[in-house]
Formats: structure tokens, C-alpha cells, sequence
């Protein structure tokens, strides 16, 4: 049976800078109190221009180049996100589009901040199975668009960014060892996007009510948050058959460093164990446990062979870990670029686009073309 390697990494986080203090002109709260309260120092804040998928396209670029894997070698696209374009078509369909991955399958998946485990998960069991061979697993969101910028108990929260792994299969054992995976429903109004869905679909009053803002009760999810951390842990790294001394890094959601702190105090660990990135980009949700692996990399904290842990919570209530042994692009693979797939995809999907055009032409819009 195939091992599912992660052999590409890449984030990309927008250029503007959200300080505490910039926060402190916008509602009642002060650099202090955020500090104390989560750990975060600033995040960062999408442009006008940017969305959910410019960003996850950008991080997957990122991650091919370290894989060294063109994107035409694909066969599957999950993008994990809580903030995507549309209700449909998917954003992994867009990233598809964007990138020129033209034999992969692309869908989204909805686990709140859970949903990058979640996704690197399924990736993985697709590999193991033997169904692909490749993989691109990306969290991307633009979570500004969806926080209510009036309300000083969510906004201080929450920043935008994007992370991306590549996952190939090989023989040799390593890549993700194990996985845990859990929802407890019954919790699901405690952080919820109330208006815009079917059950309260947008309406000039859904929006006077506030109900397309991110809601929250922080204590709840704060104690939950706090529960799971630890345990998710130890499940993964027990299926996997290590010991916690086995773990190099273990990283965690960036929600609240006092929640990494909870963890850390639960499996009995120091903090210097636990990568921490929140004081930077706040809660990114999908995307911040990409964005920590890929900072981890990058200070050397995480190397070929090392394992670590992965684990995170959110709505839903969704929480999960991974337990992976790092592995790195396979020393075959050679240096690639990027910049003529993408303009090639531009190409093609305008091509397309033509295509149907003239075929609408031909056949008159709306008929079936097989007839
Ligand atoms: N600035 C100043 N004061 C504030 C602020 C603020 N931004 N926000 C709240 N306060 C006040 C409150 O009004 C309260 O005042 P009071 O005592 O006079 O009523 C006081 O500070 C304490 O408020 P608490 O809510 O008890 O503060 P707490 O220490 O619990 O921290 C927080 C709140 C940071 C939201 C915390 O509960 C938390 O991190 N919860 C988890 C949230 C989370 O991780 N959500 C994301 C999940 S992942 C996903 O799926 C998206």
C-alpha cells in the first residue's frame, strides 16, 4: 500500500498589516488586552483585489515549486475554507481552473477550521487507497470579508492567508501515520455564519440583523477548545504507535496561544515543542496550521524525517490531528516553472470559454449538443 508524502509546502499571506492598535481606533479594546487574552499581535488583511482563491493560488504555486511537480500531474484538488467565493461553483474549481491542473478532480470541503486536517485526511486516504497519486491540499481564507468590524469580541480574532501542501505517493513508509477525526454537532451554534445559508437565506433583513457576521460564543468554544487539544493529540500520536518523546513538533491551530498553551499543559509538554505563529496572523483558520508548518520549515524547526503532530478545532463543532513524519520533495524531482502553466491555463481556460460559445452558436443555447 502507498504512503502519502508531503513533498510541497507554500503560504502566502496579504501585504497589509492589521496592528492591535490599529484595532483599538476601530472598537473599544487595547493592544494589552489582546496580547493577554490570545497571543496576537497583528494580522493580516486581504486587498480589494485578493480573494479566497487568489490567495490559495498563490500558496499552491508555492508549494508545486518545492515539490517540483508541475500542476498538470494532479489528479486531486481539496481546498479546506470557511470564507470560499461562492456557495458554488467550489473554489478548488477555481484554483483548477487557475493553475492548469487539467486532469485533477476539485472540490471544496467544509470544516471550519478543522477542515485543513480534515482535508489532508482525505488526500491521504485517496493515495493509501491507490486511486491517485498526487494531491494538492490548500486552507485559504479571507475571513476580513465575513467579520463584523463593529463587533471587539470577534474582530480582534480573526486574519487572512493561505497555505498549501502537496502530497505524493510512495513506497517508502513516512508521510501522514495516522488520523483522528471528530464533530459533535450538538455545538454548532456556538460559532456559526447564521444568515446566507438555506435556512436563513439573504435577505435585505438577514443583513440588517447582522446574521452574514461571524458569531461566536468565545467562553464555549474557548473550553472546548481547551478539552480537545490535548486528547486529539495523544489519539493520533497513539495510532500512529509513538510515544509523545517520538514528536519533534507538534503544531497546533492558532486560535489563542492560551488554548496552545492548554494543549501543551496536557500532554505534559514544553511550549518550545509547540510551534506558535499567532501573535502574526491571528486565527486564519484553514489556513493556519499550513501557515505554521510552512514557518516551522523555514526556522528549521521541522526536517526530513522528524515527526510531528497536527491538530485543530473549530465550528461545527469539528476537531482532529494528524500524525505525520516529514518527508520533503523526492530527490528526483526536478526544478520546475511555474509561469508558463499558468499562462497556459489562462489560455486554455479562455479557449474553453470560446468553445461553448460557439458551440451554443451551433447547436442553439440551451439544447443538448449530443442529440
Ligand atoms: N477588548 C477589550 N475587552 C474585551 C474584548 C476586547 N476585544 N473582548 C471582550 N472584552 C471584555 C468582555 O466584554 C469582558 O468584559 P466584562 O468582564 O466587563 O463583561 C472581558 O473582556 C472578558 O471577556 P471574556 O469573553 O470572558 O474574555 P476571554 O478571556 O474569554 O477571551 C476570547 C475572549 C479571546 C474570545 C476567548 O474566549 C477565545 O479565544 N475563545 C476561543 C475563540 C476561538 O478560538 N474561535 C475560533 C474557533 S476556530 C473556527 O472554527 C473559526
Amino acid at each position: 500500500m502507498p504512503y502519502a508524502h508531503i513533498t510541497g509546502w507554500g503560504m502566502y499571506v496579504p501585504e497589509k498589516v492589521l496592528t492591535n492598535d490599529d484595532l483599538a481606533q476601530m472598537v473599544d479594546t487595547n493592544d494589552e488586552w489582546i496580547r493577554d487574552r490570545t497571543g496576537i499581535r497583528e494580522r493580516r488583511i486581504a486587498a480589494k483585489d485578493e480573494t479566497t482563491a487568489s490567495l490559495a493560488m498563490e500558496a499552491a504555486s508555492n508549494a508545486l515549486r518545492i515539490a517540483k511537480l508541475p500542476p498538470t500531474a494532479l489528479d486531486l484538488i481539496i481546498v479546506a475554507t470557511s470564507s470560499p467565493e461562492y456557495t458554488f461553483p467550489s473554489t478548488a474549481s477555481i484554483v483548477q481552473d487557475g493553475i492548469g491542473a487539467r486532469h485533477a478532480g476539485a472540490f471544496d470541503l467544509s470544516a471550519a477550521c478543522t477542515g485543513f486536517i480534515f482535508a489532508l485526511n482525505m488526500a491521504s486516504q485517496a493515495i493509501r487507497s491507490g486511486q491517485i497519486q498526487t494531491a494538492l491540499v490548500i486552507g485559504s481564507e479571507t475571513l476580513s470579508r465575513l467579520v463584523d468590524w463593529t463587533d471587539r469580541n470577534t474582530c480582534i480574532l480573526f486574519g487572512d492567508g493561505a497555505g498549501a501542501f502537496v502530497l505524493q505517493a510512495d513506497d517508502e513508509p513516512g508521510g501522514v501515520l495516522s488520523a483522528v477525526m471528530r464533530s459533535d454537532g450538538s455545538g454548532g451554534d456556538l460559532l456559526t455564519i447564521p444568515g446566507g445559508g438555506s435556512k436563513n437565506p439573504a435577505s435585505a433583513q438577514t443583513v440588517l440583523d447582522g446574521m452574514h457576521f461571524i458569531h461566536m460564543n468565545g467562553n464555549e468554544v474557548f473550553r472546548f477548545a481547551t478539552r480537545v487539544m490535548a486528547t486529539a493529540s495523544k489519539e493520533a500520536i497513539d495510532k500512529a504507535g509513538l510515544e509523545i518523546s517520538d514528536i519533534a513538533l507538534i503544531v497546533p491551530h492558532q486560535a489563542n496561544l492560551r488554548i496552545i498553551q492548554a494543549a501543551a499543559r496536557g500532554l505534559k509538554l514544553p511550549m518550545d515543542r509547540f510551534m506558535v505563529n499567532v501573535d502574526k496572523y491571528g486565527n486564519t483558520s484553514t489556513a493556519s496550521i499550513p501557515l505554521a508548518v510552512c514557518e516551522a520549515v523555514e526556522q528549521g524547526l521541522l526536517q526530513r524525517g522528524d515527526n510531528t503532530v497536527m491538530v485543530g478545532f473549530g465550528a461545527g463543532l469539528t476537531w482532529g490531528s494528524l500524525a505525520v513524519r516529514w518527508t520533503g520533495p523526492f530527490e528526483e524531482a526536478k526544478p520546475i516553472r511555474l509561469r508558463p502553466y499558468r499562462r497556459a491555463a489562462r489560455l486554455r481556460s479562455w479557449l474553453r470559454r470560446l468553445w461553448r460559445f460557439i458551440e451554443g452558436l451551433i447547436w442553439g443555447r440551451g439544447k443538448d449538443s449530443s442529440a
